[in-house]
């Protein structure tokens, strides 16, 4: 897809990556960008920015996310591409005990990294399918693919995001509606700033910039393929977990020991 011309909407559009999409999708000629987030203020500082919209809405609920793309369905005729991109990380407390985040955490990563796109989803699925076609681009993580090294919260709900991507494009692909999946590693982010994420291995290859991560984008959407790697270096990972899981999750747990200083 090229997104000229076509009406688009980020999440998580108010900062970080999906700022920095929201900017190159205007550059791009998009006939609209409505950027979206629960950080209002932010959502219409990039709007103003871009001459976009900006809606002030949680993601993880879903009764506003149906409403809010009817309105947009109403008013622009449809929904081209539907990029749900935010997201949140929490790491481990307890660094050395992978359940040890409390229940409440748990249902709020799932409520926003897998709820939110099955929300976009279930909202704008049936105007696309109507209208002959459309793209979903979901944010994951390359944490989603691999896992993130004391971030069981975010690596498990990242992984259930990758698994509902699967389903859609494998559900929706015949019906004209493209899917692709996000899944950069580091990324120069509020996200990435917080907490010990700095000294995380994601890191190790290189943290990208939101505008790069939005160049690999538009080359992404542009060739329509399901997996968009900002960082290359994610499939030489993947491809040596599949072929020898024991041995990926041994290299695992020594870079989680180098981590630790242990
Ligand atoms: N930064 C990284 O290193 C990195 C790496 C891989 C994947 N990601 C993913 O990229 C996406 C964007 O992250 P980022 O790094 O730009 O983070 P960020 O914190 O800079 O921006 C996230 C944006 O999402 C918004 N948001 C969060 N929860 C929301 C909710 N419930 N409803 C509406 N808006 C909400 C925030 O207000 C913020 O504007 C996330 O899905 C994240 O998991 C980030």
């Amino acid at each position: 897809m090229n997104v000229k011309d076509k009406v688009v909407v980020v999440t998580g559009g108010a900062d970080g990556i999906g700022a920095a999409l929201c900017r190159r999708f205007a550059r791009e000629g998009a006939k609209a960008v409505i950027v979206v987030d629960r950080n209002g203020e932010g959502a219409k500082a990039v709007a103003a920015g871009i001459g976009g919209e900006a809606v002030t809405l949680d993601v993880s609920d879903g009764e506003a996310m149906a409403a809010m793309v009817a309105d947009i369905e109403a008013r622009h005729g449809g929904i081209d591409l539907f990029c749900s991109n935010a997201g949140i990380g929490d790491g481990d407390p307890e660094k050395d005990n992978a359940a040890s985040s409390p229940d409440a955490v748990w249902q709020r990563a799932w409520n926003v990294n897998v709820m939110a796109h099955v929300h976009a989803a279930r909202a704008a699925i049936p105007g696309m399918r109507a209208r002959g076609g459309g793209y979903i681009l979901n944010t994951v993580s390359a944490a989603g693919l691999l896992s993130q090294i004391g971030g069981a919260v975010y690596s498990t709900t990242k992984h259930a995001a990758v698994g509902f991507a699967e389903s859609l494009a494998i559900t929706h692909g015949d019906q004209g509606i493209k899917v692709s999946i996000l899944c950069p590693q580091g990324v120069d982010t509020a996200m990435l700033r917080q907490g010990d994420a700095a000294s995380q291995p994601q890191n190790l290859d290189g943290v990208l910039t939101p505008d790069e991560v939005a160049e690999s984008v538009v080359q992404g959407l542009a060739e329509e393929k399901f997996l968009i790697l900002p960082h290359p270096v994610v499939l030489t990972y993947m491809q040596r977990k599949t072929g020898d899981y024991d041995r990926w999750l041994g290299g695992m747990r020594r870079l989680r020991a180098k981590m630790m200083g242990g």
